[in-house]
């Protein structure tokens, strides 16, 4: 057990609804404050010196000059683990050519797919140790990560495999997530449906099996998979006992309702989401995902997140970091621009990359600051949490607690 303080301010999040908009009034921000963690969750918050007269003989980790302390983030959405680079297409699309038309001409997703399969498993593994301990070091300490780059058996599995031997090596939580529903390959001889109907009769029963995964994704879109043959392969994943969550409204609209009708998780992207759509959702369980490093890589408008918040809805903010429509992979640059767009609260904004998205990921023991909640923190060298956010993303995190241990040797 031990007493971590004094900090300026922590901002607790705690007693935030799950749903719908938040006022900066709501949030809790107790000033000169300390944590008693104990094992790796959190014991009680309070006044510091309150704190330290109630356990006289308690170890202390002494905070130095004047710091904030948030909940540490999660980033509910990622696919972080792919070969090569898609500099080109970057390129490409800001000359003039859509995300559309390079998919169609074998490049975009197809072209990581290669460079993946090509890709060494140890090198796959470092870099994907790399980007997470990027994120680490923006106190992103729950990352989810997709494969989707393999689409075989034999390089799906290798994908999440490499997921697996990647939380043996990091103090974050990965949550890997099956996405071989991503595109169908182009050296698969069949049609969409058998493409499918091998995912559900070849992949699956091996990822449960070594348990690889306990979610499965899908991407709907013209150049993707269709509404209706996604919704059935949908319900059969669940059948299998998965989690779902679906790429929607990312270009097209519609999708997001079948992610509504089927139970899943989350709808992530919606940024073509149509009011009466935006209202479906809102009355549902579905977490809405706004990805606006998305939106930032490919010149498109932003998930329209005020009026998800107004309708109702849970709204998280992710990265999307992939190498194609979204490189940046810096969630906090990425929700403070989302908020100056969209209009976003403060409280809104930490809710949504917090435990709105920790949420999405089925995992209600993280992003908030109160007794009994998994100790991951970060602090800031500032008075004052508003300029975390403020900065968009230029103020770096001090420090890092994952299990209320500090990580030694942040990027
Ligand atoms: O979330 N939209 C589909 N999938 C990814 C992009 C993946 C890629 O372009 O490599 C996304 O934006
Ligand atoms: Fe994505």
């Amino acid at each position: 057990m031990k007493l971590i303080g004094p900090f300026k301010q922590i901002v607790t999040l705690a007693n935030l609804p799950l749903r719908g908009k938040i006022s900066d009034e709501q949030l809790e921000i107790i000033e000169d404050g300390g944590i008693i963690v104990s094992h790796n969750k959190i014991r009680q918050i309070g006044n510091f010196e309150t704190l330290q007269s109630e356990n006289p003989n308690m170890e202390i980790e002494k905070i130095e000059g004047e710091q904030i302390v948030l909940p540490a983030f999660t980033d509910s959405h990622t696919h972080i683990c792919f070969g090569g680079n898609r500099a080109n297409d970057f390129a490409m699309r800001n000359a003039g050519k859509t995300y559309l038309e390079i998919a169609e001409s074998g490049g975009g997703i197809w072209s990581s797919v290669q460079h993946t399969r090509n890709a060494s498993e140890e090198e796959l593994l470092q870099t994907l140790l790399q980007r997470i301990d990027f994120l680490l070091a923006l106190g992103i300490t729950t990352i989810e990560i997709k494969s989707g780059y393999g689409l075989d058996v034999e390089n799906e599995l290798k994908m999440l495999r490499i997921i697996k031997k990647a939380q043996q090596q990091t103090k974050a939580t990965l949550i890997p997530t099956c996405l071989s529903a991503h595109l169908k390959p182009r050296d698969f001889g069949g049609s969409n449906q058998e493409y499918l109907q091998y995912i559900l009769t070849e992949i699956l029963p091996k990822v449960k099996e070594e348990n690889l995964a306990k979610r499965v994704d899908i991407f709907i879109e013209k150049s993707a998979f269709q509404p209706e043959e996604s919704k059935v392969f949908l319900l059969k994943t669940k059948d299998l006992g998965f989690d779902i969550t679906v790429h929607a409204d990312q270009f097209t609209p519609g999708s997001s309702r079948i992610a509504v009708e089927v139970g899943a998780k989350s709808a992530d992207h919606l940024e073509a989401t149509v009011d009466e759509d935006i209202e479906f959702l809102a009355q549902s369980e579905t977490v809405a995902t706004a990805l606006p490093g998305a939106s930032l890589g490919l010149g498109e408008k932003f998930t329209p997140a005020r009026k998800l918040l107004d309708a109702g809805a849970i709204l998280a903010i992710a990265s999307d970091w992939n190498p194609g429509s979204a490189p940046m992979g810096n969630l906090i640059t990425q929700a403070s621009i989302l908020a100056t767009f969209e209009k976003l609260t403060t409280a809104e904004v930490l809710a949504g990359i917090t435990f709105r998205s920790a949420f999405a990921l089925g995992l209600e023991d993280r992003g908030k600051l109160e007794p009994g909640i998994k100790a991951d923190f970060v602090t800031f060298k500032t008075n004052n949490f508003q300029n975390v956010l403020y900065n968009q993303g230029s103020l770096k995190a001090d420090n890092v607690y994952v299990d209320g241990m500090k990580i030694n040797n942040l990027l």
